[in-house]
C-alpha cells in the first residue's frame, strides 16, 4: 500500500515527510484542540457537528481556527480521497483532525503573530472484533483526576492515558471515571447504564466530553421511545444497573458486560442496549442514502 497522504499546515505530502517544530506549542504545552470523525465507506458521520465541537473547542481555548468552515469540510473530502478513503472506498476510515497554537519560544503567554498548526490525517479503521458487541466488554472504575474543563477536546489527555493503560493491565477495555462518587464517563468514550428501566448518561458541562455519539444515541433512544434521563449515576447505580454501554465515535455503542469483575444484568448485552446499537447502526446508514453534500 502507498504511504499515506497528509496536510500539514497548507501542503499535502506523505506522511513520512509531515513535521512540526519543538517549540510547538501543542508539543510543549498540549496547547492545542483535535476531533475525530468516522467516515462510512468515505461518507464521514456527523461531520456537521464533530466541526460545530471543534468550534466550540476552539473558543473554549481563544484558538483561532485556521481556515474556515466550508474550507475545512472541503479539506476532509479530499483527505479522504487522496488516501484512496472516499466515495468508492469499500473500508471505513478515521479522520483527525488537529490544530495547535503553533510555533514559538516557551513562554505561557500567547504568541503574537503566530499562524495556528494545522494537521489532518485519516487512515483505514478496521472493524472492530465482533466479540466485543455480542458479548460485551469489560471495564474497572477509577477516579476521575482530570482538570474542570472536560468539555474542551484538548489534546491534554495524560490522566485519560493513565486511566485507560491502567484498565488494559487490569484486563479490561475502558476506565470508567468517577468523580466525587458521580459516574462521568470513560477514558476515551461516553457511559450509559439502564437502571430501574430508565437510560441514564451523565449531563453534558464541564465534567464530560459531549460525545457525538453520545449525542445521536440519545436522539435514537428518543425516537424508539425508551425513557432517558441525562443525571450522573451514582457508583452504586452503576454496580447494580440492569446495563451498561459506552459509545464513541469509532465503536458507536459498545455493550459492558463486567464492572470491576462483576457482571452487568445477565454478564451478556442487554435488550435496550443490543436495540440502541442497532438503530444507531441504521440512522447512520439512512443519512448515507441521503447525505447532505459533505457527510451523512
Ligand atoms: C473523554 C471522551 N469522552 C467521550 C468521547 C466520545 O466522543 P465521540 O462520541 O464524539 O467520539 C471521547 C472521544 O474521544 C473522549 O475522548
Amino acid at each position: 500500500m502507498s504511504e499515506p497522504e497528509v496536510f500539514l499546515n497548507g501542503e499535502w505530502m506523505p506522511h513520512s515527510r509531515a513535521r512540526v517544530s519543538v517549540d510547538d506549542r501543542g508539543f510543549v504545552f498540549a496547547d492545542a484542540i483535535y476531533d475525530v470523525l468516522k467516515a462510512y465507506r468515505g461518507f464521514p458521520f456527523a461531520l456537521e457537528r464533530h466541526l460545530d465541537r471543534l468550534e466550540r473547542s476552539a473558543a473554549a481555548v481563544r484558538l483561532r481556527l485556521p481556515v474556515g468552515r466550508a474550507e475545512l469540510k472541503r479539506l476532509v473530502l479530499e483527505l479522504l480521497e487522496r488516501n484512496g478513503l472516499g466515495r468508492k472506498a469499500d473500508r471505513d476510515a478515521m479522520i483527525y483532525i488537529h490544530i495547535t497554537r503553533g510555533v514559538a519560544p516557551r513562554n505561557h503567554l500567547f504568541p503574537a503573530g503566530v499562524e495556528p498548526t494545522f494537521y489532518l490525517y485519516a487512515r483505514e479503521l478496521p472493524p472492530w472484533p465482533e466479540w466485543m458487541f455480542s458479548e460485551g466488554v469489560k471495564v474497572i472504575t477509577l477516579p476521575d483526576r482530570r482538570w474542570e474543563l472536560c468539555h474542551i477536546k484538548t489534546t491534554g489527555l495524560l490522566y485519560n492515558v493513565l486511566a485507560r493503560q491502567q484498565a488494559y493491565e487490569a484486563g479490561a477495555w475502558e476506565a470508567v471515571l468517577v468523580r466525587d462518587g458521580k459516574v462521568t464517563e470513560g477514558s476515551h468514550t461516553n457511559l450509559f447504564a439502564v437502571v430501574d428501566g430508565v437510560l441514564r448518561t451523565h449531563p453534558t458541562g464541564p465534567h464530560i466530553l459531549p460525545g457525538i455519539t453520545r449525542s445521536v444515541t440519545l436522539e435514537v433512544a428518543a425516537a424508539l421511545g425508551i425513557p432517558v434521563e441525562e443525571r450522573a449515576l451514582d457508583l452504586d447505580e452503576l454496580r447494580r444497573a440492569e446495563e451498561v454501554f459506552l459509545t464513541g465515535t469509532t465503536i458507536e455503542v459498545l455493550p459492558v458486560r463486567e464492572v470491576d469483575g462483576r457482571p452487568v444484568g445477565q454478564g451478556r448485552p442487554g435488550v435496550v442496549t443490543r436495540r440502541l446499537r442497532q438503530a444507531f447502526l441504521e440512522s447512520v446508514a439512512f443519512r448515507k442514502a441521503h447525505p447532505s453534500p459533505a457527510g451523512c
